[in-house]
């Protein structure tokens, strides 16, 4: 490779148009704005060659002592040649002491293992337009509500314990771009899910639980109030939840890899655990 022509610059606002069209390339569905929420909330890199973006990667933050990484991608013309580790490089530079998750693909895995990641479990990916259901039928006898502004410290404190990690700059964002639906016991939180708009139509995630019931009590709200959206859900419970979403019209079309490197931050305190991400990228 021409190193002359390649740098590696912060990603600002400037390359999100180059970064549409890249991941375009690779067969992933984000558009502008998904790029735009992400950048929002993460340090980004691009590689340019002769002013176009030909690779990407971002770093998020979630407090000081986890990130994730993800939109590692590079122009299929420029792969195999060392493009993909500098920008891995540079994420991880930026990354520091915390630790750092994501999800892999096929294609990243190979990479990510020569830098110290190690498997955790399987995303699977579920997505279509499920089939209807009645709004009561996703009821039963707890309490399911939308979240306002008043309880959104309790479903960020809930996120925060199932979680181990501060997720509230995502959590805001969530919540301002689409929304967030929430599950009481006794008056107490126990759960929650957020709907918003992502590539070909939309997304629920991260959906927060103690029970897979509660995940698909959740899940149902959100759908019921959806009818004839094409949805997309996440999954690190395949095993429970998968068959559910497929019953209902959510096909598996696949999944990743979470890895983890540097496994250092704060272990989830209560019974509340991720039933689905917020996405591949953020976790
Ligand atoms: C994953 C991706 C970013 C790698 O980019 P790249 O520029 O081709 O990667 P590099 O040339 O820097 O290769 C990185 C390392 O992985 C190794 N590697 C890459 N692909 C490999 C494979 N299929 N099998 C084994 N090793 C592989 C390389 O040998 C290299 O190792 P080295 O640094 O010790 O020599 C690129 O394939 C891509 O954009 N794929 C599509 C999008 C995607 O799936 N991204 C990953 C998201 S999780």
């Amino acid at each position: 490779m021409d190193q002359e022509t390649i740098d590696i610059v912060a990603f600002d606002e400037r390359h999100l148009d180059g970064a549409v069209l890249l991941s375009r390339e690779a067969g992933w569905p984000h558009r502008r704005e998904d790029w735009a929420m992400l950048l929002a909330l993460s340090h980004g890199f691009v590689a340019l060659r002769g002013g176009h973006v030909a690779g990407t990667a971002m770093l998020t933050p979630f407090g000081d002592g986890c990130a994730t990484i993800n939109m590692v991608i590079v122009a299929a013309s420029t792969r195999g040649r060392g493009l993909g580790r500098k920008l891995m490089d540079a994420a991880l530079r930026a990354c520091g002491e915390r630790e750092c998750r994501l999800t892999a693909t096929a294609d990243g895995l190979p990479l990510y293992e020569k830098l110290g990641f190690s498997a955790t479990h399987e995303i699977r990916q579920h997505q279509g337009v499920p089939t209807p259901l009645p709004m009561d039928a996703a009821t039963d006898a707890a309490e399911l509500d939308w979240v306002g502004s008043e309880s959104f410290p309790a479903v960020a404190a809930l996120d925060l314990q199932a979680l181990g990690m501060d997720r509230r700059p995502l959590l805001r964002l969530l919540a301002e771009s689409g929304r967030m639906a929430m599950l009481r016991e006794a008056g107490r939180v126990v759960g929650y899910a957020a709907l918003r708009q992502f590539g070909r139509g939309e997304v629920i995630g991260p959906v927060i639980a103690n029970t897979v019931e509660q995940a698909q009590s959740l899940l149902s709200f959100l759908i019921a109030s959806r009818p004839g959206a094409f949805l997309r859900v996440d999954t690190a419970e395949g095993e429970k939840l998968s068959p559910w979403l497929s019953a209902h019209g959510l096909a598996g079309v696949g999944g990743g890899i979470a890895m983890r490197r540097n496994a250092t931050s704060r272990q989830p305190a209560g019974p509340a655990k991720p039933f689905a991400l917020a996405s591949q990228a953020l976790g």
